[in-house]
């Protein structure tokens, strides 16, 4: 497959923050993916010494290793600061999104300053039995599809873009299959209801999840 068929994304975990071991996870990550660019590099967390990781993909920006840069799971707080703060702006902040956590606030800011919001756990990885949600099932029905696809089909009509995780052939189809209907305004507001406006996992402002992670460098 011709590399510029694959759009390649990985990023920099916190046990590599920093300026120097930011630059060296960025050649060990080009020599693994046996490639000569990353399409997209991300700030794995927004803990450790991110600036300093940051630095070091902007200068791979720059010398063409890599197409462009973000952040993941920046809430605002954080994501607003290394905005500012940077002289190549995040291109993409991945964060959990999904129908009962919306992001509506975090997606303010991103739009206001140009970000792209990117999901991840698009399902919540099955949490809160997702695939049989009835406001998705019963909307489903209507346009012949699941409930899944109705759930991606919401976020792409939210601006979002998705990454969608699947070890299944079938299920891969399945999540591909959503570019064939149009939710109507009225299915996209009871969608929004489903919105209860906080994490399904953790919450990078608990002190606890902080603790947790600063273990991890
Ligand atoms: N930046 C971060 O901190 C972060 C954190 C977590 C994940 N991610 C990334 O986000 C992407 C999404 O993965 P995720 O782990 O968050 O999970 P997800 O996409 O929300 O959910 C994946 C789960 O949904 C099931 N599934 C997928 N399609 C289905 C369908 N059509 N019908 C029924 N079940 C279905 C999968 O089961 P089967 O596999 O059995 O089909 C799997 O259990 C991944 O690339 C992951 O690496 C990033």
């Amino acid at each position: 497959m011709p590399r510029e068929e694959l759009f390649i994304t990985t990023k920099v975990w916190i046990s590599n923050a920093g300026y120097e071991k930011a630059k060296a996870s960025i050649q060990e990550s080009l020599k693994k993916l046996r490639t000569d660019y990353i399409d997209l590099l991300l700030i794995h967390q927004p803990f450790g010494d991110y600036y300093g990781s940051y630095r070091a993909m902007e200068e791979a920006c720059k010398a063409s290793k890599v197409r462009a840069i973000g952040v993941s799971n920046f809430y605002p707080d954080r994501y607003l600061d290394i905005h500012h703060f940077s002289e190549i702006k995040p291109a993409v902040n991945q964060v959990e999104t999904h129908v009962f956590w919306q992001q509506k606030t975090a997606k303010e800011y991103m739009k206001k300053y140009n970000t792209q919001i990117m999901s991840w756990g698009p399902f919540a990885e099955g949490k809160n039995n997702y695939f049989q949600n009835p406001v998705m099932k019963e909307i489903g029905e209507k346009y012949g599809k699941t409930a899944a696809q109705v759930a991606l089909r919401f976020l792409l009509q939210s601006d979002v873009v998705l990454i969608p995780k699947s070890t299944h052939k079938e299920r891969m189809e399945e999540n591909f299959n959503v570019f064939d209907f149009m939710l109507s305004g009225e299915d996209m507001k009871k969608l929004e209801m489903l919105d209860g406006g906080e994490s399904l996992f953790f919450s990078h402002y608990d002190p606890k999840t902080v603790e947790w992670f600063m273990g991890l460098v």
